[in-house]
């Protein structure tokens, strides 16, 4: 007999068997999997639990204070909010290759946590949110030349080098079990219903140079297209859905006057686990209306593009 809250009663009592009164620190992504684990943790051990968001820019519009005020607030748990932002983009800037990106995002980021983990006077246990097929992924590909998809929120290496154990309160559970766990644990629909977002953030969906202005149009028109997606009660429908900026500005007129302002692409897809996807079959009236509203909601940019590739040939994000 298996039920969600038995399973909440037996992982919150298998934590303080665990833990002890040792101290744990647990880098909160905003995701629905560490999230789960950081609240489950939380409602195990209260205080012995600190959280760390790093910010490193990269998130979309008003993401970061939404995440950090709801744990805060609305957990009441103990939450530092690492503001790295001008870290993150100065060491991104100029910086054009994805794979290049993707090692200084992963790197800075374990810097930042071990700092603030130092600062707070370290910790016995590090949480993470790792799911059962994480588990089984990254075995099957380790030595092969894939990153794991969850290679950058995990924090590997560094349980060892700050001499620390893991805690990991979901290595049994598959995704829809973890928000069954989130729904038993209070967390709202709209946070656990939320489409997957990459470790990176942003800094992957915008092809090309990084720089604030991009991010900024980006989150603007990421927006507006999550809000039409919403409006129109897709969201559930979708797998994943953003737009992404890209590194070209073309040519279009708006009454009578030339502009010259950057490219949109809006990509959706429907799939199983992310590793094939669908492309969304987006209605044209849907199309032509998302079209309109984003270039004259969004100023500095005349162009929208859809993304018709699925996976493969394409990767789900850009880079
Ligand atoms: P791709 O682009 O590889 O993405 O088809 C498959 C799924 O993985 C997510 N993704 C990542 N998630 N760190 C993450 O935490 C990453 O570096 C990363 N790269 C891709 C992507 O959003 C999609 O859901």
């Amino acid at each position: 007999d298996w039920t969600m809250g038995a399973y909440r009663e037996e992982a919150i009592r298998k934590i303080r068997d665990q833990v002890g009164s040792g101290r744990v620190i647990c880098a909160l992504s905003g995701g629905v999997d560490s999230s789960v684990a950081a609240v489950l943790i939380h409602e195990a051990i209260g205080e012995q639990l600190t959280c760390v968001y790093v910010d490193h820019g990269l998130m979309r519009l008003g993401e970061s204070e939404q995440v950090v005020s709801m744990f805060r607030e609305h957990y009441n748990l103990p939450l530092i909010h690492a503001d790295e932002s001008d870290l993150f983009l100065g060491k991104l800037d100029g910086v054009s290759d994805p794979e290049t990106k993707r090692k200084i995002i992963g790197g800075l980021f374990i810097e930042v946590f071990e700092k603030h983990a130092k600062a707070i006077g370290g910790a016995d246990f590090l949480a993470q949110g790792t799911l059962y097929p994480d588990v089984i992924e990254s075995v099957s590909f380790s030595g092969g030349p894939s990153v794991t998809i969850k290679s950058h929120h995990n924090v590997g290496g560094l349980p060892e080098r700050m001499n620390m154990k893991l805690v990991e309160p979901l290595r049994e559970l598959f995704k829809d079990e973890v928000r069954a766990l989130g729904r038993e644990l209070g967390l709202p629909q709209s946070f656990i219903g939320r489409h997957p977002f990459p470790g990176p953030g942003l800094a992957i969906r915008c092809p090309g140079e990084i720089t604030r202005e991009k991010l900024d149009i980006l989150r603007q028109a990421d927006a507006v297209y999550i809000d039409q997606i919403r409006k129109h009660g897709l969201y559930d429908e979708i797998w994943q859905a953003f737009a992404a900026i890209l590194p070209m500005k073309t040519v279009g007129v708006m009454g009578d006057t030339r502009t010259y302002d950057y490219a949109v692409a809006i990509r959706a897809v429907t799939s199983v686990d992310g590793m094939t996807a669908d492309t969304y079959p987006f209605t044209n009236e849907f199309l032509g209306e998302t079209m309109t509203r984003i270039i004259n909601e969004v100023k500095g940019v005349n162009r929208v593009f859809y993304d018709l590739t699925s996976k493969p040939p394409g990767t789900i994000e850009l880079e």
